[in-house]
């Protein structure tokens, strides 16, 4: 028996220990503002766990160390909500919102109220989970879903895994009420949700469509420990039952929530007119894709306790609030079929033809669907009814098939075994999900690269855009891209919708694009892997197309931000005649082959001023060494020899360029040459 004084130690230790706990969880969880380090918090919780340990007579049901205690349930039990959790009605745009406005003014005046003192509240319309807590003399007892709006399921233990729920209230100057109903939002954040969701691909278990369902989905585990692990958060916004005549409005509930140590959303408002009910709502609707959460609207309420009563309920819907809904970012329509598209590098790139649905506002009847795999993943059918998401301006998607709708005439999808352009059979790499046409004259090919060449990313040729590159391919007038360059007047005058004056500025266009950046043509050639920040690594280390298709591919892989598999496809381009060929074309049109200038001005130092050269390989330092060398030194490094070259630095078996050099009286260096100039300059 231990005796009574050292038990009162430990007591009060204890009690200490939740209370500091206790603090700096409501700072982390609920303010998001710590006051001390995970470490410095870690080691209060080890504390608090080791002396629960060793005296478990003291340990109390409001511990931080009982959020995870209970066991697995068979099933879930039922509560009976004291007072009934209510629905809201939807207001779907201004006219409705206008509408509701208009009734609770008529409604509140007969009632006896003056209307000039109606004033609201506007809170985000969190879509998660609602959910009732019941607190007993300040202390947490049953949590509950929502259920049939009566009666829930109890989900206590599961609520009580979550941080932001503050197992007891913090005190305050009054005691706390003797019974209060607590009613809130559980939701997943969208970061946690990602995250959560690549977990489960990588563990091969499915994933959840929306956050909604994986908050609903954590909530609704019949074992704590598993919710525990789900990163799940809760705001509140208001109270069912309550002992005691303690608010007299919504907002003084909402202060009072945040005092007891509740979780309330900081930007709520109050307006007190239509207008600015409007622009609270439409600033929120504006804001929407920036929050850490998904909302669906905004909840209007009116804001005296004593209106809200006067104006009652109907039904499940309380007439003193409106739920304010922003266009749905989801919908629900047919996938029709599956078509495919040949992309420039060859891939087969599925997309989904939908029958056309409004999705944010906007009318929706194509959707892309990545790869293959994507689609067997997804278990996508044609036939199937789709969830489809726009969220922002991306390119509409479908998120997943609802399987329960399938009547048995959906057809599983299966890639083509033949490119649908020229009808080639389709590779596939291993280790690669993309399924490619590997005829190098396939029409869907040429026509892609030529789109993409002419676009404004690339040689960006101004009046020729897709639709133009097409009528010139099935016209037979171009088949690639060196052939733009030999339209001449005669044979676009005469095609439809060519003038004198369009087809002189078509012609003037193409000849501008031969100036563009040598970076904009290795980018506009094409190569697979190589977009345009890549060919801007590339440039900047090989500024001349002849020292780019000299490269072996170790080279290529050494220039920082290029891997190894960009490198391959660099090599393998120019190994190929056919592309070859091409560039030789499109180098004997006058297109730009080599870099003009450095984008960043040179460092000053004993080079500076100076251009080099650089041929044969030298004794002690690598290619890569004596350009970085020379260019610390602020002189310059180009691949071939012209008169405006001041040295050629000559290592063993030197290439043409030596000759060129003695041609042209270029002076002539040696590794021990270089290192002179370098001290000297
Ligand atoms: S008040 C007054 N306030 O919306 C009536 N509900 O359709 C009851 N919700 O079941 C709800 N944020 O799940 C209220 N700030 C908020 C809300 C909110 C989200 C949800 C809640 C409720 C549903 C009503």
């Amino acid at each position: 028996m231990r005796t009574d004084t050292s038990d009162l130690g430990t007591r009060a230790r204890l009690e200490e220990l939740r209370e500091q706990i206790r603090h700096h969880d409501y700072r982390y969880y609920v303010l998001d503002s710590p006051e001390i380090s995970d470490a410095e918090y870690d080691a209060l919780f080890r504390e608090l766990r080791g002396l629960e340990e060793a005296y478990p007579e003291f340990v109390t049901p409001d511990s931080p160390t009982q959020r995870v205690g209970g066991e697995p349930l068979a099933a879930f039990g039922q509560v009976r909500h004291a007072e009934p959790m209510l629905s809201l009605a939807n207001a779907k745009d201004e006219h409705e919102l206008a509408a509701w406005h208009a009734r609770v003014v008529k409604l509140v005046s007969e009632a006896g109220f003056e209307p000039a003192g109606l004033r609201f509240t506007l809170e985000p319309k969190i879509d998660g989970l609602a959910v009732s807590l019941r607190y007993e003399g300040g202390r947490f007892v049953t949590g509950a879903t929502r259920g049939n709006g009566r009666v829930g399921e109890d989900v206590t233990q599961n609520l009580r895994t979550i941080a932001a729920l503050p197992l007891s209230m913090r005190p305050d100057s009054d005691p706390p009420p003797p019974v209060v109903e607590v009613r809130g939002e559980v939701y997943l954040p969208l970061a946690a949700f990602e995250r959560f969701n690549e977990q489960r691909i990588a563990a091969g278990e499915p994933t959840f469509a929306n956050p909604r369902n994986a908050a609903a989905g954590s909530l609704r585990q019949l074992d704590p420990r598993v919710t525990a692990t789900r990163p799940l958060s809760m705001w509140t916004y208001g109270v069912g039952y309550v002992e005691g005549d303690l608010f007299a409005t919504q907002w003084q509930v909402l202060g009072w929530l945040r005092e007891r140590g509740f979780r309330v959303n900081p930007d709520v408002r109050t307006a007190d007119t239509l207008e600015e009910l409007v622009t609270v709502c439409r600033d929120w609707e504006a804001r929407r894709a920036d929050l850490d959460y998904d909302i669906d609207g905004v909840v209007i309420k009116v804001d005296s306790r004593r209106m809200q009563v006067a104006l009652g309920t109907v039904g499940r819907d309380p007439r003193w609030a409106v739920a304010f809904k922003f266009a749905p970012t989801t919908a629900q329509t047919r996938l029709v079929r599956i078509g495919i598209n040949v992309g420039r590098t060859g891939t087969l790139n599925p997309y989904a033809v939908l029958e056309p649905v409004q999705v944010g506002g906007v009318t929706v009847g194509l959707a892309t669907l990545h790869n293959e795999e994507d689609i067997l993943r997804k278990d996508l059918r044609e036939g199937d009814v789709v969830i489809v998401q726009r969220a922002g301006d991306v390119i509409p998607q479908v998120v997943s098939p609802l399987t329960d709708l399938r009547d048995g005439s959906e057809r599983p999808f299966r890639m083509p075994e033949a490119c649908p352009s020229c009808g080639t059979g389709v590779v596939r790499t291993p280790g690669e999900v993309a399924v490619r046409c590997p005829n190098f004259d396939c029409p869907a090919k040429l026509v892609e690269t030529l789109k993409h060449f002419v676009s404004r990313g690339a040689m960006d040729i101004e009046g020729v855009g897709e639709k133009l590159v097409q009528r010139f391919f099935d016209l037979g007038m171009v088949r690639d891209p060196a052939d733009l360059y030999h339209l001449g007047y005669e044979h676009l005058i005469g095609l439809e919708g060519f003038q004198d004056k369009s087809t002189r500025n078509v012609l003037a266009a193409i000849e501008a694009s031969k100036g563009r950046s040598f970076e904009r043509v290795v980018f506009a050639l094409g190569i697979p892997h190589v977009g345009g920040q890549t060919a801007a690594l590339i440039a900047g280390r090989f500024p001349s197309m002849a020292e780019l298709r000299a490269a072996e591919p170790e080279t290529i892989a050494a220039v920082e931000g290029v891997g190894p598999i960009i490198a391959q496809s660099v090599a393998a381009y120019f190994r190929d005649p056919r592309n070859a060929d091409l560039v030789d074309r499109l180098a004997a049109a006058g297109v730009r082959m080599e870099a003009e200038r450095r984008a960043v001005p040179p460092s000053a130092g004993p080079l500076t001023g100076k251009t080099f050269v650089l041929t044969g390989v030298l004794p002690t330092l690598s290619r890569e060494e004596a350009t970085a060398l020379i260019e610390r030194a602020g002189g310059r490094v180009t691949g071939s020899v012209s008169a405006r070259t001041d040295y050629v630095l000559v290592g063993d078996s030197p290439g043409s360029k030596l000759a060129k050099a003695e041609k042209l009286g270029v002076a002539l260096l040696d590794e021990a040459g270089l290192g002179e100039l370098l001290e000297d300059g």
